[in-house]
């Protein structure tokens, strides 16, 4: 009878073992047939009521069943769970190759050319300095040979600020940086970002970029900054491109020049990015005058140097054949899409 019994049992729990499909429904017939309360345990302790023979009889076979229990037990539910992994792993699955339908970035056309402008620079061994937006007058004007009241000041309409300090209005303060931290002979340059408060237009906006340069040696000369100058226009454009140098006034260099390019856009016709004169006031730049480099603790009895600040939105502007400044700080994909490095 109980031998019977124990046979019953064994195919119940086989039945719900194999309709159970996730690892929690054969826990549950675990419990239902293992457990404190479960089928062969209750009979496992109603074993104490039976004869001797019986006992000896149903106990092996119950240990035995016990044991096959939890043989398949541990077999289902290694079964159950690696289906469930496999399950989750199909329902999460995601192509990472597949095309999103979104379009792949491209760089600024600013950095593109920064970028370039920077490797030129540092191919020849030049330095890459930085310095602070919100800057001293001290540095902006006055140790650039630029004392107060000076009429010079008006020629960059500055954005005051409450501290008393001002947005730079050129990175010609890092010249005066450059030159209080580095002991000569030096040669660095310095992009960065400067303002203006002045009316924007096809070729003017109150925030743009600059690309400061400086080189400070023994016998440094008008050739060494007209040199430097030619190397760097070749490396931007590829091609030969018609420049003028004039003469330029900036307080801080003596001789100061304008180095123009032959307008690109118009092909020296005229037009607004040139003002229909044909040619762009690109780089201005000049001999560091000996009071500057007084200013930077530099002896200008024994060295001399040379700077210029390159307007880098006029440079990308002719190089690319871009017709109005306001595009770089518009929104316009179909603009910057166009540009890649
Ligand atoms: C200066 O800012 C001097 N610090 C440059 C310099 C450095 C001279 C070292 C000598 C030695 P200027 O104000 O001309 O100079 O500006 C330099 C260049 O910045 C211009 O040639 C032009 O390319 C660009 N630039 C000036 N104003 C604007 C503007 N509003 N928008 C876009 N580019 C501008």
């Amino acid at each position: 009878m109980m031998k019977e019994k124990l046979g019953k049992i064994r195919q119940e729990f086989i039945t719900a073992l194999t309709a159970a499909t996730t690892p929690e429904e054969a826990e549950r017939v675990r419990v239902a047939f293992l457990g404190k309360k479960g089928t062969l345990t209750e009979i496992m302790k109603g074993m104490k009521n039976l004869s001797p023979e019986e006992r000896r009889e149903i106990g092996a076979l119950s240990n035995a069943f016990k044991e096959e229990f939890e043989q398949m037990l541990a077999a289902r539910m290694t079964a159950l769970e690696s289906a469930t992994i496999e399950k989750r792993l199909a329902a999460e699955w995601e192509d990472l190759s597949w095309p999103t339908g979104l379009s792949r970035g491209a760089a600024h056309p600013i950095a593109v050319v920064r970028r370039r402008v920077k490797e030129i620079f540092t191919s020849m061994g030049f330095e890459v300095l930085d310095g602070p937006e919100m800057e001293d007058e001290d540095y902006n004007f006055t140790k650039l040979n630029i004392p107060p009241d000076h009429p010079a000041r008006d020629m960059q309409d500055t954005f005051w600020l409450d501290n008393g300090k001002l947005l730079r209005t050129h990175t010609s303060p890092v010249q005066v940086r450059g030159m209080l931290s580095h002991k000569p002979p030096f040669k660095f340059i310095a992009p960065g970002k400067v303002y203006r408060n002045e009316a924007v237009d096809a070729s003017h906006e109150h925030t743009f970029h600059q690309i400061e340069g400086m080189v400070v040696d023994r016998n440094i000369s008008v050739a060494n900054l007209i040199y430097t100058m030619k190397i760097l226009l070749s490396g931007i454009f590829e091609k030969e491109v018609a420049v003028r140098l004039r003469p330029g006034f900036f307080p801080f260099v003596e001789p100061g020049f304008e180095l123009d390019i032959h307008c690109l856009i118009c092909g020296g016709k005229g037009c607004s990015v040139c003002k229909q004169r044909g040619w762009l006031e690109l780089m201005p730049c000049g001999m560091v005058h000996p009071n500057v480099l007084d200013a930077g603790g530099i002896d200008p009895e024994e060295f001399s140097g040379f700077a210029f600040g390159l307007g880098l939105e006029r440079l990308v502007m002719m190089r690319y054949g871009i017709d109005d400044i306001r595009l770089f700080h518009g929104a316009d994909l179909r603009f910057f899409t166009q540009f890649s490095s």
